[in-house]
């Protein structure tokens, strides 16, 4: 085929009023017809919506329109006309047609007989040529591009922390182990019989970060403001459809904020990477609330008009513990000092306040060794975000400032001095007053997509037993 014409994406074709010449190229979705003319469904990725290809067969190689299969990749040249058939505005009469790659219909592994999510995630590598999977990614980009135009419209400095670290952020013990050594042979032995990890790469033990907070207030205590957006990595072993073992996460740390300014802060982001959601990608919100839920887009209206809801962990209890005296039944109990399970949150979210709540000042024995601790002795200033169908999907706190109480937190948990010392010195030189919140990435992308698996929101979905791919 002659290129002399520039290719045009799809979502640009469909935009563009009829009569130009024009070269498309992408993957045949469908192909249907009668004894005179092919009507071939082509998508490129860059929209939802597929552009009809009319193919006269009088004109056209049997043999080349027969390789037109479902999957198959092609170019097409021809007029963009008024489509007759209602669905689209403007379709291909195509002149000439290039296949660049066959796609067997027996072996391509999506087939219309199973579509189901559960089936998808075993071809993970080629979901995304489905229609679900295409909206999913598409506003998966656009979400991230949004949050990078929040915090840069905001003067807030986008800061690279180590995915590498030897410090354990959180204190819950849950990392993957990064070492060099070989497990094959006997490990090397220090004087009291443990691994030396002085021959180790690093010369200690590191491990994949679960946060980037610490070094996040690092630079929150130099440049003021400051974001983080990169993977983490935890190992628990939770297989349920809100954990991943890798996960993005967006982690805002600000120099000079309170409690108060940090959930102003949570509530006014999240609320804007919605409106964002809402204002530049309806046609793949509109696809997935037609298709799955549609309830989507007025649940996703609905967050962005309504105050969310602030009370205490304390509260929060009572609330739960009424529910259960009134008869409703958990699963898990509910007593002061417990942690709380996705079924607490969504209660308190969903029935009772039917809005999002934002808990504060939780126990200190349930929360990291970081957060500010309350007069009482019991709490911390810890915040987290409850979401309808999800739960948490923001934690955050105002952080301790004191180094003398910081340290002592630090001995009461046992926790590792030596891996600590230069988070320390955030509070040894020129503490300030601070907070910050971590947005689960995937989390937030369950609720903007309305999917109920979080493995269906990240390409490649890592989880215990799962890394394929
Ligand atoms: O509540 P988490 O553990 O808080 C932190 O990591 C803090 N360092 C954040 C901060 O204050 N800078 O995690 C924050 C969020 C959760 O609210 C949740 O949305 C998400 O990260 N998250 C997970 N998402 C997917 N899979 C997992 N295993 C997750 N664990 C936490
Ligand atoms: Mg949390």
């Amino acid at each position: 085929m002659s290129q002399e014409i520039l290719r045009t994406k799809v979502k640009d074709l469909l935009a563009k009023a009829p009569g130009e010449e024009v070269l498309a190229k992408g993957w045949v979705r469908t192909k249907r017809g009668n004894k005179e003319i092919a009507f071939i469904a082509l998508n490129d990725g860059s929209t939802i919506n597929n552009i009809q290809i009319v193919v006269d067969k009088n004109s056209t190689d049997p043999a080349l329109l027969s390789k037109i299969t479902t999957g198959a990749c092609i170019a097409v040249r021809g007029r963009l006309v008024e489509s007759i058939g209602g669905g689209q505005a403007v379709e291909i009469q195509a002149s000439d047609i290039e296949l660049y790659g066959e796609c067997d219909p027996v072996r391509y592994p999506l087939q219309k007989k199973d579509t189901s999510f559960e089936y998808l995630r075993t071809v993970a590598h080629m979901r995304p040529r489905t229609n679900t999977f295409g909206a999913v990614l598409r506003l998966r980009s656009q979400m991230a591009y949004a949050i990078h135009e929040y915090f840069h419209s905001k003067g807030f400095v986008y800061l690279h922390t180590p995915l590498i670290t030897a410090s354990d952020a959180e204190g819950a013990g849950n990392m993957f182990q990064v070492t060099t050594l070989d497990l094959n042979a006997p490990l090397p032995r220090d004087k009291k019989g443990g691994i030396d990890y002085s021959k180790d790469f690093f010369g200690r033990r590191t491990s994949l970060t679960v946060s980037g907070q610490l070094e996040g207030e690092l630079g929150a205590t130099a440049l003021g403001e400051i974001y983080t957006f990169g993977p983490t990595f935890r190992a628990e072993n939770s297989n349920t459809p809100r954990h991943l073992a890798e996960f993005w996460m967006i982690e805002p740390e600000m120099a000079f904020y309170d409690i108060k300014d940090n959930m102003a802060l949570a509530e006014d982001f999240i609320k804007s990477l919605v409106r964002y959601a809402l204002d530049n990608c309806r046609e793949d919100l509109q696809f997935l609330n037609d298709r799955y839920d549609s309830e989507l887009i007025s649940r996703l209206e609905s967050v962005v008009n309504t105050e969310f809801k602030v009370l205490t962990y304390t509260e929060g209890i009572e609330i739960l513990e009424k529910a259960v005296a009134d008869g409703h039944k958990f699963e898990y109990p509910v007593s002061w000092g417990v942690d709380l399970q996705s079924e607490h949150e969504r209660y308190l979210v969903e029935n009772h306040f039917q809005r999002p709540v934002i808990l504060t000042d939780y126990p200190k024995d349930i929360k990291a060794f970081y957060m500010k601790q309350n007069e009482d002795g019991k709490t911390v200033r810890a915040m987290d975000v409850l979401f309808p169908k999800i739960g948490e999907i923001i934690g955050g706190s105002e952080r301790e400032a004191s180094f003398e109480k910081l340290n002592a937190r630090i001995d009461e948990l046992g926790m590792s001095h030596r891996t600590l010392e230069w988070y320390l010195d955030t509070r040894r030189f020129g503490s300030c007053p601070h907070s910050g919140f971590g947005l689960g990435f995937e989390r937030l992308l369950l609720f903007v997509t309305g999917m109920q698996n979080i493995r269906d929101v990240i390409p490649f979905p890592r989880t215990p037993k799962n890394a394929e791919f």
